[in-house]
């Protein structure tokens, strides 16, 4: 049997948007126009995608996109996509416009979503986005680089004040119940203790790094926590409040700012090579699969190994970050 010729592509971003959505969308496009396909945008991902919510996007409505923060065709959390019946009124819209594939650009839900709808008979290859970086079957996703920086920049900018008041500050990242994200920003922004949800850390340990921070004559305290950390960052203020460790403590929140921004240019980079190879994989057959990087190469994972997993921090990363922290 030969290859079906896919004519028209379907694209969407789902999930929690990430910086680089749109750098992803725009390589999709274009790689297909320049392959002779159409292509079809899905507003509001799955929940958009089992109402109809398409249009024909060409070269020109992605231009002007690849430095923008959010994503162009928006998105949604829509859980009611596990429902076959939401699955197969997609199917039904996606039959209507003429579609033959779908791009999927999302993190481990919009993976899941993809997978239903593969098993439903679509080809479908999924790219990786969330800040997260906790979708298994990449290195890194798309959004993860320019969330760091984000948080650097803001964990530098909370270093100077609380020097300035012998402060120590108690910074709470994004990541979901992945402790990524935290456990690089922890490294690289030089923070005396680092909280994941993948490490067990007491109060205690907490304090005696701060304690021992002061002791050496250190002016402030950053500890970095991810919002999936077992000891919550409310908490953790309450007990190290009532320690009497030489510092005032102050929490900040990071939230939503982690997620908005322009892309940098690592992430446009994988974004880019994401989405032309996820567009050539469809074309040459392929499907029910994820593109990723695997150290410098662009790989392949199933989607139901995807689904089925989350990728893990190198807790090798948390000793290290343990020991520069002395
Ligand atoms: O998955 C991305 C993420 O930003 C997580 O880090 C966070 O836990 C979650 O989304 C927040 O989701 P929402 O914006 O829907 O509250």
């Amino acid at each position: 049997m030969g290859l079906k010729t896919i004519k028209t592509i379907a694209v969407l971003t789902g999930g929690g948007d990430a910086p680089g959505m749109n750098a992803a969308l725009r390589s999709v496009v274009r790689s297909a126009l320049a392959r002779g396909m159409r292509t079809v945008g899905v507003k509001h991902a799955y929940e958009g995608l089992a109402r109809g919510e398409m249009t024909e996007l060409g070269a020109r409505d992605v231009g002007g996109i690849l430095q923008r923060g959010g994503t162009l065709l928006q998105t949604a959390r829509f859980p009611e996509f596990a429902q076959i019946d939401a699955q197969r009124e997609a199917m039904q819209h996606l039959n209507a416009h003429g579609v033959d594939a779908l791009v999927a650009i999302g993190g481990d839900g919009t993976m899941r979503g993809a997978l239903a709808l593969h098993q439903l008979g679509l080809p479908v290859v999924g790219v990786p986005a969330s800040i997260d970086n906790d979708v298994h079957g990449t290195d890194i996703a798309i959004g993860v680089d320019t969330a760091l920086n984000t948080i650097v920049e803001a964990i530098d900018k909370l270093r100077d004040t609380a020097s300035s008041h012998r402060n120590a500050f108690l910074v709470e990242t994004m990541g979901r119940n992945c402790g990524y994200l935290a456990l690089m920003a922890g490294i690289v922004s030089g923070a005396e203790m680092t909280l994941i949800p993948e490490q067990e850390a007491s109060a205690r340990e907490v304090a005696d790094a701060i304690r021992s921070a002061h002791e050496r004559g250190k002016t402030h305290a950053i500890v970095v926590v991810s919002e999936g950390a077992r000891l919550r960052v409310r908490v953790l203020k309450k007990q190290l409040d009532a320690m009497e460790l030489g510092y005032g403590f102050r929490v900040t929140i990071l939230g939503h700012v982690q997620r908005g921004g322009s892309p940098s240019a690592w992430d446009r980079l994988i974004a880019a090579r994401f989405g032309v190879a996820a567009v050539e994989q469809l074309a040459n057959g392929e499907s029910g699969a994820m593109v990723g990087l695997r150290g410098r190469e662009i790989a392949l994972t199933p989607l139901a190994e995807v689904a089925s997993r989350q990728r893990q921090p190198d807790l090798e990363y948390y000793r290290m970050a343990r020991m520069l922290a002395t």
